[in-house]
């Protein structure tokens, strides 16, 4: 990096901080189709930035919400180097337990704390920003960079999908960035290898045809929130072990030196857990909590309803009932077969006078990318410098439904590089982003390109399959 541009990231901090707030500000929930406009506005912001740097960009209409793309002119002889990033955010609900509103960004403790701040607002933003800061001083980038920033990757980029795959060639590469994840821990930076796949669903039993008296009718007919929490229930055991038939059959052990490795880092189970107020983990026996979190699959209940909620008793057999849930999957499970195994399990254990509708939501393979290549030792020198400590090799529980595909369609993996903290609330009300991590970020992005243009193109990141 030359003392030109370390100038001008020096010089231009704050206004790094305001143009986030600005994007902040734009309250872009994929989720609901409330917010379309807005989520639009965003994409339209983000354009906005990568034409300022003098990429060719354009604001591609997909099925659900618009992909922002943008293109570097393009030189011979370096590689080309994908940014992937979302500019959408989670629902903010339960508004009432912000501090500060959700999408009026404000700065507490170090913290820029706004929905999306972290996940992913601030983190895709820090490589515009270490674009810019080539651009400004040098007025070229060391490497040929393409962004490809969704607005549906909280719901699972189907859009993005869609186009990958008709446009494989505009996205070719040699590698993707994608920063939308954490560090190890504060001071800590670290390169993912591995992350989670998942598979989403929405079961919605019907039993009589209206609300009946269950002093009337009890006992005579079925109570669909009954059967609903039967038919929950019987999917996973109370050792933590999910009950589906065939469930664990693609899972892959995790390795002895794996296990040592995860057991090597420095991870503080008594912080971990005292900072989402409790002093037990649970989970699958025989698994510590980072190889739960990193390394074995789950089935979550995300919300269930049915049956009366109001004041006091009421003696009523409902005549419906629902729950939302997602399994988190690992490397090498499909998400098809969990639902196909799924569906004729609920269908076995749903009872007489019950109808049952199973909606699979979206699913996403896990993915596992090599460790052993020059993108990554490239990565690790860039984000030394810039944290001033070399980065551990870890693995995440979240998901990123488009990596895989990356891999499978550009034979491209990724080198994921979050900036973000576990303690960020992602996806909880009074989500936030350090702001040194954010410059931290900024920093290592503008490195990055130096130390990725050092690698020979074609020297493509081998995928760990
Ligand atoms: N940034 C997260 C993914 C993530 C979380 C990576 C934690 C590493 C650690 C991303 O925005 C996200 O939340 N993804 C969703 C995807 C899902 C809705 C398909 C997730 O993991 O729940
Ligand atoms: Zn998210």
């Amino acid at each position: 990096m030359t003392p030109a541009i370390e100038d001008f990231l020096r010089a231009n901090a704050e206004r790094f901080e305001a143009d986030l707030c600005e994007l902040l500000r734009i309250p872009s929930i994929s989720a609901d189709p409330a917010y379309q406009g807005d989520v639009r506005r965003a994409a339209e912001w983000v354009a906005g930035r990568l034409k300022a740097l003098g990429l060719s960009v354009e604001v591609i209409p997909t099925s659900g919400h618009p992909l922002v793309y943008g293109e570097s002119p393009r030189q011979e002889g370096v590689p080309t180097v994908l940014v992937y990033g979302h500019y959408d955010v989670q629902p903010v609900v339960p508004l009432e337990l912000w501090v500060s509103p959700p999408f009026e960004p404000t700065r507490r403790n170090g913290n820029l704390y706004a929905r999306g701040a972290t996940d992913d607002k601030g983190q895709m933003l820090t490589h515009v920003f270490g674009a810019e800061a080539w651009i400004a001083t040098v007025g070229r980038l060391p490497v040929n960079l393409k962004f490809v920033i969704e607005g549906e990757e909280e719901i699972g980029s189907s859009g993005l999908h869609a186009y990958l795959a008709a446009h494989p060639d505009r996205l070719a590469c040699d590698c993707v960035v994608i920063s939308d994840g954490s560090q190890f821990g504060p001071g800590q930076p670290a390169i993912t290898y591995g992350l989670r796949g998942i598979a989403c669903f929405e079961l919605q039993l019907t039993g009589p045809s209206r609300d009946l008296h269950s002093g009337t009718f009890g006992g005579s007919v079925s109570n669909p929130v009954n059967a609903l929490t039967r038919m929950l229930a019987a999917l996973i055991d109370e050792r933590g072990k999910i009950r589906l038939p065939g469930f664990y059959d693609d899972v892959v052990p995790l390795t002895a030196k794996e296990r040592e490795q995860f057991a090597s880092l420095p991870f503080d189970e008594k912080h971990y857990l005292a900072q989402i107020g409790l002093s037990e983990p649970f989970g699958e026996e025989g698994y510590t909590t980072l190889e739960r979190r990193w390394a074995r699959p789950t089935f979550d209940i995300n919300g269930i309803w049915g049956g009366y909620q109001g004041e006091g008793a009421k003696t009523v057999l409902p005549a419906q009932a629902g729950a939302k849930f997602s399994f988190r999957l690992v490397p090498n499970q499909d998400p098809n077969k969990v639902a196909a195994a799924l569906e004729s399990m609920l269908r076995q254990n749903c009872p007489p006078g019950i109808s049952m509708k199973l909606i699979s939501h979206h699913g996403s393979p896990g993915v596992l990318v090599s460790l052993d290549s020059p993108y990554i030792a490239a990565a690790a020198r860039a984000i030394s410098q810039a944290f001033g400590r070399p980065p551990v090799f870890t693995r995440e529980g979240g998901s990123i439904p488009i990596v895989t595909a990356f891999h499978e369609v550009l034979h491209a993996d990724a080198l994921l590089i979050g900036w973000g903290q576990d303690d960020d609330n992602t996806h909880s009300p009074n989500e936030k982003f350090s702001l040194a991590d954010f410059h931290r970020g900024i920093r290592a992005s503008a490195q990055l390109w130096e130390e990725l243009a050092a690698v020979s193109p074609g020297n493509r990141v081998a995928s760990a399959d």
